[in-house]
């Protein structure tokens, strides 16, 4: 029995996240229970099957279109939703559900740093950026300097964390220095509160 099997017989349900028609079909293939569309807007990683992936760009409505002109299976719209009418909309393009996480990065329950915080409210990050060097999977975060120097490379040889790599990642983030901590975020950001995820949920809902 394959892997996916096993866990399915054991009564797990298995999610696979897509980011393109290719990885759906894949994944579908495989037998999973259900796909996350994960469309270009959303905040961290894009969960490509492989890191040479190019994540699909088209707009999170199309894509999902496509998938679900192709594919039976339920499906869960996630990228760039940050209201209740997004949540609305893409349900009614066909999606079971809706999954967000930039909406949820401000909450008191999030694990976010207060470096991380303070700059999803600081007007001098004006946009979002989509990078591959920190895993060499595509993943969106706020434009800093570090996110800017790794537009470069394709993995982790940012110049100024190879000549002084302590002032990259943990010890930025540490002191304070938001131009050199990894600032995940989806392209939505702007509209997150710093409610709590129950009421941040309620307002996706309702
Ligand atoms: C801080 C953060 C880290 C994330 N890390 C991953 C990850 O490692 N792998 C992945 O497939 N998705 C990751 N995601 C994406 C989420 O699973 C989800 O699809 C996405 O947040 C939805 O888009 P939104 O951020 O615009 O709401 C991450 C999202 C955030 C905000």
């Amino acid at each position: 029995m394959g892997e996916i099997a096993s866990l399915r017989a054991a009564g797990i349900v298995v999610l696979a996240t897509v980011t393109s028609l290719e990885d759906a079909l894949a994944a579908d293939a495989l037998g999973v229970d259900a796909l996350v569309v994960q469309g270009p807007k959303s905040g961290g990683h894009r969960g490509t099957h492989s890191a040479a992936t190019e994540p699909d760009t088209r707009p999170l409505d199309e894509l999902l279109a496509a998938v679900r002109a192709t594919i039976a299976l339920p499906l869960i719209a996630a990228g760039g939703l940050t209201s209740a009418a997004d949540v609305r909309r893409v349900l009614d393009l066909g999606a079971l559900a809706a999954q967000c996480g930039t909406a949820f990065l401000r909450s008191p329950e999030a694990g976010t740093s207060a470096t991380h915080r303070a700059a999803l409210v600081d007007g001098r990050f004006t946009e979002t950026l989509a990078t591959r060097p920190f895993t060499g999977r595509v993943a969106r975060g706020l434009r800093n300097s570090l996110r800017h120097n790794s537009m470069q490379s394709r993995r982790s040889a940012i110049p100024q964390c190879t000549n002084s790599p302590g002032r990259c990642g943990a010890a930025a983030t540490r002191d304070g220095d938001a131009e050199w901590t990894r600032l995940w975020a989806g392209a939505g950001w702007r509209a997150g509160t710093d409610l709590s995820g129950a009421d941040v949920a309620r307002l996706l809902t309702t």
